[in-house]
């Protein structure tokens, strides 16, 4: 059993990793200002603590970190947008990197040991060469991309302060899954395709639909997490979270047309400006572990779809 304070647990990754986390038997704090996250995302139990904050509030964090005295954090709170992030970069920075800065600072002072970081694939920018690897060559194009890689470093630079500490920043590829929801503005194409399969209406593609990006399972990727967290290796460490396969726009089509039993009608568009052509993650690094993404595409969709027409 662990204590554990998870930022963001009340989002759609959090509360994915929180579920997993209470059947596990540890105990965990959920921190979170609710600004895209949702309480009824969050099952009561009595292994569960729920604070509303900022995390850029310092006192509000230190305290909770002082009153729950977590053996490690998780960091996923933030603003995950990225066209939000090129409309406001201000507003992006002072959560994503200040407010990263704050969470790491306040767990550095109180002899927190263990930290994961939630940073993304934007870091690399566009691909040198496929698969990525973890020392690729990073070009972030976007605020929330160059604030991703900031928290990576202040992250590196807070465990090598520390001794005897580990922190590890996770770069996740594209997450999807069941409480994924298609109306944000940063939402997965995968949850905006269901939504429209469920309601009968067309997929607008960007582009010719040939792009291709690494998918990988909510489920598959919490239990990556749940490794690092278990993990006794100290230090800091980079990983690529992603399944290593390449999946193309048309690839989802035919997959939610097998899903949902009928083939949706398509409609494409203009490329979008600046969209990266194709990403997929050297996921060896992650798979060194032992780990494997299990749940195949097919069967991932099929359970998105169902979520999203048990919404109505
Ligand atoms: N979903 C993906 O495909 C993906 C890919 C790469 C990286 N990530 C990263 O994973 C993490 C989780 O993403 P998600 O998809 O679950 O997004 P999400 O928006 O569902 O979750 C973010 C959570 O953080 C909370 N939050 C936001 N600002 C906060 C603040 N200032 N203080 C406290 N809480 C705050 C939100 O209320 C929400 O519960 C983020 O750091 C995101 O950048 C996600």
């Amino acid at each position: 059993m662990v204590r554990v304070l998870v930022t963001g647990g009340a989002g759609f990754i959090g509360s994915h990793l929180v579920d997993r986390l209470l059947d596990g038997g540890d105990r965990v704090c959920v921190y979170d200002d609710f600004s895209t996250g949702s309480r009824t995302n969050l099952r009561s139990a009595a292994e569960l603590e729920v604070v509303e904050g900022d995390i850029r509030d310092e006192n509000r964090f230190a305290a909770t970190v002082g009153d729950f005295a977590p053996e490690a954090v998780i960091h996923l709170a933030a603003n995950a947008s990225v066209s939000q992030s090129c409309e406001d970069p201000l507003l992006t920075h002072s959560v994503n990197s200040r407010g990263t800065l704050v969470v790491l600072e306040s767990c550095r002072r109180a002899g927190v040991r263990r930290l994961l970081y939630a940073s993304s694939a934007a870091v690399y920018g566009q691909a040198t060469k496929l698969p990525i690897a973890e020392e690729d060559p990073k070009t972030p194009e976007s605020p929330y991309a160059i604030d991703k890689l900031a928290g990576e470093m202040y992250l590196r630079f807070v465990v090598d302060q520390t001794p005897g500490s580990a922190g590890v920043a996770m770069r996740f590829f594209n997450v999807y899954g069941p409480r994924q929801h298609p109306d944000s503005p940063y939402s997965g194409v995968i949850s905006r395709f269901a939504e429209r399969v469920a309601a009968g209406r067309p997929l607008r593609i960007d582009g010719d639909g040939h792009q291709t990006r690494d998918f990988v399972y909510v489920g598959d990727l919490v239990r990556r997490i749940e490794g690092y967290l278990r993990d006794k290796a100290f230090g800091f460490e980079v990983a690529n979270l992603g399944t290593g396969v390449p999946t193309s726009i048309l690839d989802l089509v035919r997959g939610f047309a097998v899903a949902a039993g009928r083939t949706p009608e398509v409609q494409h568009g203009p490329p979008r400006v600046g969209d990266v052509r194709h990403s997929c993650a050297d996921a060896g690094r992650a798979m060194a572990s032992g780990w494997r993404a299990e749940v195949p595409l097919a069967e991932g969709l099929s359970r998105v779809l169902s979520w999203q027409r048990a919404q109505g």
